[in-house]
């Protein structure tokens, strides 16, 4: 039988190999990459760009959130699976916070939850942990920040962010995250937030000193055309092949050579000269 990966495998994979992660929405996605042996599956809330086609992370909810990541958890056999709470379902109030953490374990059965944000989110985080809800911290460019940052700008630039992010990622790891999403900062910030805390940095955008890394599948597979992020390799262009795909079924409905034959079911020949035999009844 699989065994799951657990929040000790993850911290104490520290230092010891490098950690995966990956996105997955539903069923198949979440298949694919539980069967490739990622340790981890973000439930993430690029949900809302990369599936349901908004402009930003915003709009998403807490019941369209859930609805995938029950799809995602009732698939995964393998991969700890982490649910993302999405904007305004824990910067509110730390009550709520909670509460909506707990959904995600009790109504969609994730294993873990993901929130965005550094010292301000700590007694969530303090709280979630409390209820024994592993959580994943997520610090730099974090777009449910994108008004505030002004657009998709790498963070930690100056000595100053940069010293407020490794001051972040140390009370998040204090708070008790098991691991902290480093996207979009310097690659020499992300090595040295790695090297400052005890639990293990995931980086998107944030160079290969990190402990682990993470993609949005649509990215990695090339099924979001609308951009493309620097920091992503696209191992595989599946967009232009779907629709070939597609084209090639369209043509041959059209031009009838499919379906052919061989997709077709028959009659025993004995009962098809019955019918047509029988009166039909039409003139
Ligand atoms: O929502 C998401 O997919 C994420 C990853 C980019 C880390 O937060």
């Amino acid at each position: 039988m699989t065994k799951r990966v657990t929040v000790p495998d993850i911290i104490a994979a520290k230092g010891k190999r490098k950690l995966t992660e990956m996105t997955a929405y539903d069923f198949p996605t979440a298949l694919w990459v539980d069967q490739s042996g990622i340790d981890m599956i973000l439930v993430g809330d690029s949900l809302a760009m990369v599936v349901l086609g908004h402009e930003d992370t915003l709009s998403v909810t807490m019941d369209e959130m859930l609805h995938h990541t029950s799809a995602v958890a009732r698939t995964a056999r393998h991969a700890m699976v982490i649910g993302d709470l999405p904007f305004l379902s824990y910067q509110v109030s730390v009550e709520q916070a909670v509460l909506n953490a707990g959904r995600f374990i009790k109504e969609a059965r994730a294993q873990a939850v993901k929130l965005e944000g550094g010292r301000r989110v700590v007694p969530q985080i303090k709280a979630i942990v409390e209820a024994q809800i592993p959580v994943q911290g997520h610090l730099g460019l974090t777009p449910q920040s994108l008004a505030a940052f002004g657009g998709f700008k790498v963070q930690g630039k100056s000595a100053e962010a940069a010293k407020a992010l490794i001051e972040d990622a140390q009370a998040l790891a204090e708070a008790g995250c098991f691991s902290i999403v480093l996207e979009g900062i310097p690659s020499p910030i992300a090595a040295m937030v790695t090297e400052a805390i005890p639990i293990p940095t995931i980086g998107i955008g944030a160079g290969p000193d990190c402990d682990g890394q993470v993609l949005v599948i649509h990215d990695l597979l090339g099924l979001f055309e609308r951009f493309t992020p620097k920091f992503v390799r696209q191992y595989a262009r599946l967009s232009e092949q779907i629709r070939n795909a597609l084209t090639s079924f369209r043509e041959e409905v059209e031009k009838g050579i499919f379906p052919g034959p061989e997709h077709g079911f028959t009659i025993d020949e004995q009962e098809f000269e019955k019918l047509r035999h029988q009166d039909t009844g039409k003139h």
